[in-house]
């Protein structure tokens, strides 16, 4: 393993340089390099000036995030900026790429900061449920005043450096190497030739101090309704810069990180950033090339072939899209150049970009026109028999390594694949939304499946911009299992007593944007590809709805009455409607808590996920909470249902199944990974891996 850190003198020059792939997280053994580093320079007689640089893609972009569930180990980064902020030499830090979290903390201690051009600055602790912890709070605000920096560090949203310049963060912005243009400057330094900068910076924090308690105020202000921890305490902290001396100030953020880091929200955001970055990197594809895909071929020219065809052409392949109707792939092909007219009307796109695009799209009326293609996904409306006649005439025309993808959620890969002569080669790809809204694709593996072909899909996936979670052909996918007992507990609660409202309430209050009932109404309404994917049985009470002519997309209206703005007003049509159900069942309606609608709709998302794990489906809980982050708008704070389920604790929850089970054992019947976790003092966390 090379050393993490660099250390190199040159003519009275030291160059520090951080070199941790990918991204030169400021991990322990970088922090332990650094201040060795650093101390060595500081006490060498031959050093004169410090150069911070770091090697690959980026500067550090912040404090290892797997660390934060760990002890500490080594030096804290806090302590690291402390020595650079009172070492007597000169420090210059050269940034590139992103400079980000502790990163850019670790810059704003440098007497100079050069920065090249297109890096990109930014605090996004916030995200994590954090705030910059190694002195961020009480540097930045002095340094570029507390509007902006409270603008940084709520939003958590990164700025280029040429903005950074303006604001007083960035000395100057070079073109070219960076390291090298500090190293130059730094020479310059040591012979006299350059000064940094004429006198100690201003302090824009206290300049003026009546606008920095306003901006404090203004800050918040607009934190109202906001329910997240970490804002208010970013807020706290720039006032205590304010009001308190240096070293008291420090100490306050310390402490206000130290509760941060440790609260249920900021473990929560953390496991989704891990979450995001771990999909679609299976640990037992590790390795395994993707087949190479430069043309696709895509099936069936409705709506929803040319909204494939059209992300696949955004993610810069060439495609070729197929329907034997030649009016149809006539209107499937204006669709597409609609699409991108509009683009340029709206200037997300450019002519000469669309130009481009343009020439990476043809048509074509028969299988034989697909010859080319390395993969070919079928987004037509057959059934399941349908799809596996047209795989079965594919196979005739495609070469032997072309992959077969069906964008059906219903359809089991395995029957599909057995039907034809190439099962390794047969894959589903459910995409919940092709355009940016939902980033959740759903892979659905056979038993036959080649890893070669999952590992090729990812691969596409990834190009997109989407987030793939991998499932293995069994009964139904993983968000259709998912939400179906969603639904259902509803759907039971309902019956017991709880209106479609208290629900919707409970789970807003959870932190869902709209309630499981709510969610039906507006995919019935629009029509849209998410919610429940086909194949779930719908609940008895939405069946009535329908029936009923109350529910659906031609109905207009659902659970809720409608007005032209879309709000939605409780229906009392749809409570008469409920109780005759329960008259009809002999229920006697009881009370209903929003407690307990929330701790149900968690106990039956965890224990369905607990089921896809024990069945193989699922292979990581990480998969299952992802696709309710990603997928159904689970409160990214919450982390999604299984890390609920551990934070909750899975004695309570697997108790809470255990009596709900007296009321319907076969939908509460506890999982058996329950016990078995118990049994080990273990948590869904410990099935995720590394
Ligand atoms: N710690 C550890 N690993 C990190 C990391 C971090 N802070 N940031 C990114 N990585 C890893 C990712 O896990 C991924 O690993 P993999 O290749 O093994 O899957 C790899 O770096 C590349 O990341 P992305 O796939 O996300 O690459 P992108 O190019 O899309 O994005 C990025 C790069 C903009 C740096 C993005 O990863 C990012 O936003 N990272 C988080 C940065 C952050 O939140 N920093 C603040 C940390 S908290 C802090 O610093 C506290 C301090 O104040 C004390």
């Amino acid at each position: 393993m090379p050393e993490p850190v660099a250390n190199r003198v040159t003519d009275g020059v030291a160059v520090i340089t951080i070199d941790n792939p990918p991204v030169n997280a400021l991990s322990a053994p970088v922090r332990a390099g650094l201040a060795a580093a650093l101390s060595e320079a500081e006490t060498s007689a031959s050093v004169r000036v410090i150069v911070l640089a770091a090697r690959g893609r980026s500067w550090p972009v912040g404090a290892d995030i797997h660390e934060f569930d760990k002890p500490p180990v080594g030096p804290p980064l806090s302590e690291i900026c402390t020595a650079i902020a009172l070492c007597p030499k000169p420090v210059l830090a050269a940034l590139h790429g992103t400079a980000l979290g502790g990163g850019l903390e670790l810059a704003l201690v440098a007497d100079y900061r050069l920065a090249a051009a297109g890096t990109r600055l930014g605090f996004p602790e916030v995200s994590l449920g954090l705030l910059p912890g190694a002195g961020g709070t009480q540097r930045l605000p002095r340094l570029i005043g507390p509007k902006a920096a409270l603008g940084m560090m709520l939003s958590g949203l990164p700025m280029l450096a040429r903005r950074g310049v303006e604001l007083g963060l960035i000395d100057e912005v070079v073109t070219g190497d960076v390291a090298v243009a500090a190293e130059e400057l730094a020479q310059k330094v040591v012979s006299g030739l350059r000064r940094l900068r004429p006198g100690p910076r201003p302090d824009r924090l206290r300049e003026d101090p009546a606008q920095s308690l306003a901006a404090i105020a203004d800050a918040r202000k607009g934190l109202l309704g906001r329910r997240l921890p970490a804002p208010v305490r970013i807020i706290d902290c720039v006032e205590a810069a304010l009001l308190l001396p240096e070293e008291e100030g420090a100490a306050y953020e310390a402490v206000a990180f130290g509760d941060l880091v440790e609260s249920s929200q900021s473990a929560a955001l953390r496991h989704a950033f891990i979450a995001e970055r771990r999909a679609g990197h299976p640990p037992e594809l590790e390795g395994v090339l993707p087949r190479p895909v430069a043309q696709v071929g895509v099936i069936g020219a409705g709506p929803e072939g040319t909204a494939a065809t059209l992300m696949l052409l955004a993610a810069g392949y060439s495609v070729i899209l197929f329907d034997r109707v030649t009016g149809t792939l006539a209107e499937g092909l204006e669709r597409i150049a609609t699409a991108h007219e509009m683009a340029v009307a709206a200037g997300t796109l450019s002519p000469e970009q669309r130009e481009e695009a343009w020439d990476r799209v043809s048509g074509a009326a028969s299988l034989a026109g697909l010859a080319a293609c390395d993969l070919v996904i079928e987004a037509t409306d057959l059934d399941e028999p349908g799809v596996a006649r047209l795989f079965a005439e594919l196979e005739r025309e495609l070469r032997p390594s072309t992959v077969l993808a069906t964008t059906h959620g219903g359809i089991d890969i395995d029957r599909l694949a057995g039907a034809g002569s190439r099962a390794d080669d047969v894959i589903g790809v459910y995409f919940h939304d092709y355009q940016a809204n939902k980033r959740l694709v759903e892979i659905v593996t056979g038993t036959a499946t080649a890893p070669a072909v999952t590992a090729t899909i990812l691969a596409l996936v990834r190009k997109t911009g989407k987030l793939a979670v991998r499932a293995r052909s069994g009964a139904g996918m993983i968000s259709q299992r998912l939400m179906r007992a969603y639904h259902l507990m509803a759907e039971a609660l309902m019956e017991a007593g709880a209106s479609p409202y208290d629900i919707d309430r409970a789970m807003v209050s959870f932190g869902f944007r709209h309630g499981p009932c709510q969610a039906l109404d507006l995919e019935g309404l629009e029509g849209s590809a998410g919610g429940v994917p086909g194949g779930s049985a719908p609940p008895t009470i939405r069946q009535r709805l329908v029936a009923a002519g109350r529910l659906g997309r031609d109905a207009g209206r659902g659970f809720y009455r409608y007005d032209e703005t879309g709000r939605g007003a409780e229906d009392p049509e749809v409570l008469e409607l409920i109780e005759s159900v329960r008259r009809d069942k002999g229920i006697a309606a009881r009370s209903v808590s929003g407690r307990e609608i929330r701790h149900r709709a968690v106990a039956a998302m965890a224990n369905e996920g607990a089921r896809l794990l024990g069945e193989g489906v699922a292979s990581c809980p990480l998969d299952i909470d992802l696709v309710m982050l990603a997928g159904f708008g689970f409160p990214r704070w919450r982390g999604g249902p299984m890390q609920t389920a551990d934070q909750a604790g899975l004695l309570r929850i697997r108790n809470d199944l255990r009596d709900y089970a007296r009321e319907d054992a076969d939908f509460w019947q506890p999982a058996d990974l329950w016990d078995d976790l118990i049994k080990n003092g273990r948590k869904f966390a410990d099935l995720n891996g590394g």
